[in-house]
């Protein structure tokens, strides 16, 4: 008998990305589009970093847990490939960030050269249920924040924050194998939440300096009622995700995503491209 089978897919996404690709994607609401524009930056130092940190545990799983976890890590390297792409954009425009950028590439490389593989898991794994609860915001909020959006950049995130929702126990379930101590889980998940916030806040300054917006108040008021209303969902799920005996199997996925994620056509690499005129995908 063979290992069970993945739950997971591999979508091999093909984004065709306009030459004149405007990195600010949401013209209505430029904050935002530098906050995730941030997170994109982040992605290809930030995910490498958790593939590395899981593939060093497979040796000490037992073959039924590994299931899924190559899938899970193909996921995770498709992300941040096509981020790559879409940050030439972002860094084109906006050349301060690779500053921000610099700062990324160190800390990421450091976690990976100096702790132990247990901290590196757990610190995988809060990210995951960072991300799940920031696509579950992200849906709350879609019909705002992605209005007008540019079709392209908009499936990009939204295919992302879909997938995340899908393999949101994934590294979860290593840690778990591994070590499982909730006290490490917790810490690891507070360094990578007040790593991204400090991430997006002087990557987004960067691009409002660059705009001539550092000290509108509407972009400050913005980006700070966006932290706080995120900070709402993202705390106490990291909270309940760090008691005993819970998984991540036991969040509520969020509905939209999921059921888009599934008209992904295989044979196209496409799915439909979020309508930001309409204000749902195409
Ligand atoms: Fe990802
Ligand atoms: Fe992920």
């Amino acid at each position: 008998m063979g290992p069970p089978p993945s739950p997971l897919t591999v979508r091999r996404v093909q984004f065709a990305y306009p030459d004149d690709l405007d990195p600010v994607w949401v013209p209505s609401r430029p904050e935002f589009s530098h906050a995730a524009n941030c997170i994109s930056l982040i992605m290809p130092f930030a995910e490498p970093y958790f593939v590395r940190s899981v593939r060093a545990a497979l040796a000490e799983l037992p073959a039924d847990a590994q299931a899924g976890v190559a899938d899970y890590l193909g996921q995770e390297m498709a992300h941040q490939g096509q981020h790559k792409r879409f940050n030439r954009f972002v860094t084109a425009r906006y050349p301060g960030v690779t500053r921000v950028e610099g700062w990324m590439r160190r800390f990421y490389g450091w976690l990976g050269r100096s702790r132990s593989m247990k901290f590196n898991l757990a610190f995988a794994a809060g990210s995951e249920t960072i991300a799940y609860a920031l696509a579950r915001w992200t849906e709350k909020h879609l019909g705002t924040l992605f209005s007008g959006a540019d079709p392209v950049a908009a499936t990009l995130y939204l295919w992302h924050l879909a997938e995340e929702v899908e393999h949101k126990s994934s590294a979860y379930d290593v840690f778990e194998a591994v070590d499982g101590s909730r006290l490490r889980y917790a810490w690891a998940s507070t360094v990578s939440l007040v790593a991204l916030a400090f991430f997006v806040w002087t990557g987004s300054l960067a691009m409002l300096k660059a705009d001539r917006r550092l000290f509108s108040p509407v972009a400050q008021f913005r980006l700070t009622r966006w932290a706080v209303s995120l900070g709402m969902e993202i705390l106490p799920t990291l909270f309940v995700s760090a008691l005993p005996r819970h998984h991540p199997s036991k969040f509520a996925d969020p509905v939209f995503l999921p059921r888009w994620l599934s008209q992904f056509d295989p044979e196209t690499g496409t799915m439909p491209l979020w309508d930001g005129a309409a204000g749902r995908a195409a």
